[in-house]
């Protein structure tokens, strides 16, 4: 029997007004997320898969737009019904989010280490000695080396790979149910490409963790399908198609 549902969206649609009038980027997407799968989100630039991720956490209405109707259920709790504060307790602790532009993300000003145990410390309720610990153990999961002094530096001593790991790193302290993964390797090169996606790849084995990897190439989802011998095509919207890994 199949794992139970941990994200389950359903004829999800987003509206924005524009000077040209009312656009629906996303309209009627159906996806379902299990246990320790890895669920592709493809589609073409503009095709409304960062819509899709950004209504999933429930902030859309910070991009100017609206959800106009559907339904974001991850476990037994609707997405879209909670307040401000409910969002941001489930946000950090039950998803992990990962974005295109690791160094955006990063706080230039705060040693990476600091960065990740305050994340811990608000989201998973551990004294400031255990976000610290967390914070490190976290960083050798991604394989920084020497994570114990390399927590201590500031993020413009990492390279765009290694910020890429500090991120992932954040995201997973907390032990989300999900990760959401936009475009996580699209600012890095080639060589990078492949090492983050197999560290994406290996902890979503190891942790468990459901993840939807949204990508705009076909090489990077397509690459893990061939990998993956489990992989069947489905549809998700009219403009995105999805795959299961
Ligand atoms: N804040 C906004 N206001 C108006 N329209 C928007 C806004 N954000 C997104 N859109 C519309 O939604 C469409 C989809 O945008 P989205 O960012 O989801 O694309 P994407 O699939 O993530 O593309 P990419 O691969 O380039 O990241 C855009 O083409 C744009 O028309
Ligand atoms: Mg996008």
């Amino acid at each position: 029997m199949s794992a139970a549902p941990v994200l389950e969206v359903r004829d999800l649609t987003v509206e924005f007004t524009t000077d040209r009038g009312t656009v629906r980027p996303v309209e009627g997407v159906d996806l379902t997320l299990r246990a320790g799968e890895m669920l592709g989100l493809v589609g073409e630039s503009g095709s409304g898969k960062s819509v899709t991720s950004l209504a999933i956490t429930g902030l859309t209405e910070h991009t100017g737009g609206r959800v106009v109707s559907g339904s974001v259920r991850l476990g037994d709790v609707e997405m879209l019904a909670l307040t401000a504060k409910e969002r941001a307790a489930v946000l950090g602790r039950d998803v992990g989010m990962v974005f295109q532009q690791p160094r955006r993300s990063l706080n230039p000003t705060m040693p990476v280490g600091h960065q990740i145990a305050e994340t811990v410390r608000r989201h998973c309720g551990v004294s400031r000695r255990e976000a610290w610990d967390r914070a490190v153990q976290m960083l050798e999961r991604v394989r920084i080396p020497d994570a114990a002094r390399r927590a201590r530096e500031y993020p413009f001593s990492f390279s765009g790979g290694m910020a890429q790991r500090v991120m992932i790193a954040m995201a997973l302290a907390c032990e989300p149910k999900v990760l959401i993964a936009d475009e996580p390797t699209t600012a890095l090169d080639a060589t990078v490409q492949a090492t983050v996606m197999e560290l994406l790849r290996e902890l979503q084995h190891d942790l468990g963790v459901a993840v939807l990897l949204i990508t705009h190439d076909l090489g990077v989802a397509w690459g893990r399908a061939t990998e993956w011998r489990s992989c069947t095509a489905g549809r998700s919207s009219r403009r995105a198609r999805s795959v299961t890994c």
